[in-house]
């Protein structure tokens, strides 16, 4: 398994694996934005919007990679404000359900971490409804600030709360 950053060409070349990834996780129910039903082809639209801003750099697009195809993938994102040039926002951590409990998504963090400091971020923040990564953020040395109730839905209903975290890298 090989984590890399997916360049324009590499990111738009791996949109219908990464679609794969991501509506393999609505369906599980994961809070990632969408609702089921959630079709390939939604997915695929999200994933070329996400390749163009990788190609404007507004995005920095990581896949995990097994035997020739994404199984996993996640974000950073610089943020666009002048005042805040020291911080990234992680977004979309993606395992599939298939390749999840052996490592992978701890990885990607760690690989988000070490692309981050090279950039001289100092801080990197994000928000999760997903209770499997808390533990991770958790035991990786992500601290927890707070919760803000019904922020979001589940894929099938119902509110979910949101739990936002942040890591200082600096040090
Ligand atoms: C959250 C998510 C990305 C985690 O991905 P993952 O690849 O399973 O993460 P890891 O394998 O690094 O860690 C998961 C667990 O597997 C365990 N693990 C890691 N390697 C292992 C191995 N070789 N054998 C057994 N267990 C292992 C970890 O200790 C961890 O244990 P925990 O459940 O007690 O915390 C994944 O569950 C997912 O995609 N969820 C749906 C989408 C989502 O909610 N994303 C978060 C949005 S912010």
């Amino acid at each position: 398994m090989e984590i890399g950053i997916l360049d324009a060409g590499q990111a738009r070349q791996r949109i219908p694996e990464l679609a794969l990834i991501l509506q393999d996780c609505v369906a599980k129910g994961a809070s990632v934005s969408f609702m089921n039903p959630f079709s390939l082809a939604e997915a695929i639209g999200y994933f070329t919007d996400i390749a163009e801003a990788a190609a404007r750099e507004e995005v920095v697009l990581f896949a995990a990679v097994e035997n020739g195809r994404a199984v996993g993938t996640v974000q950073l994102h610089p943020t666009w404000k002048p005042n805040q040039p020291h911080r990234g926002e992680i977004a979309k951590m993606l395992v599939h359900s298939a390749h999840r409990k052996q490592g992978i998504g701890q990885k990607l963090l760690e690989s988000v971490e070490l692309e981050a400091k090279k950039r001289g971020y100092s801080l990197l923040t994000l928000d999760t409804a997903s209770g499997d990564a808390e533990r991770l953020y958790a035991r990786i040395g992500y601290k927890m600030v707070g919760i803000i109730p019904n922020y979001a839905l589940w894929p099938d209903g119902g509110y979910c709360d949101a739990v936002f975290y942040y890591k200082l890298i600096d040090g």
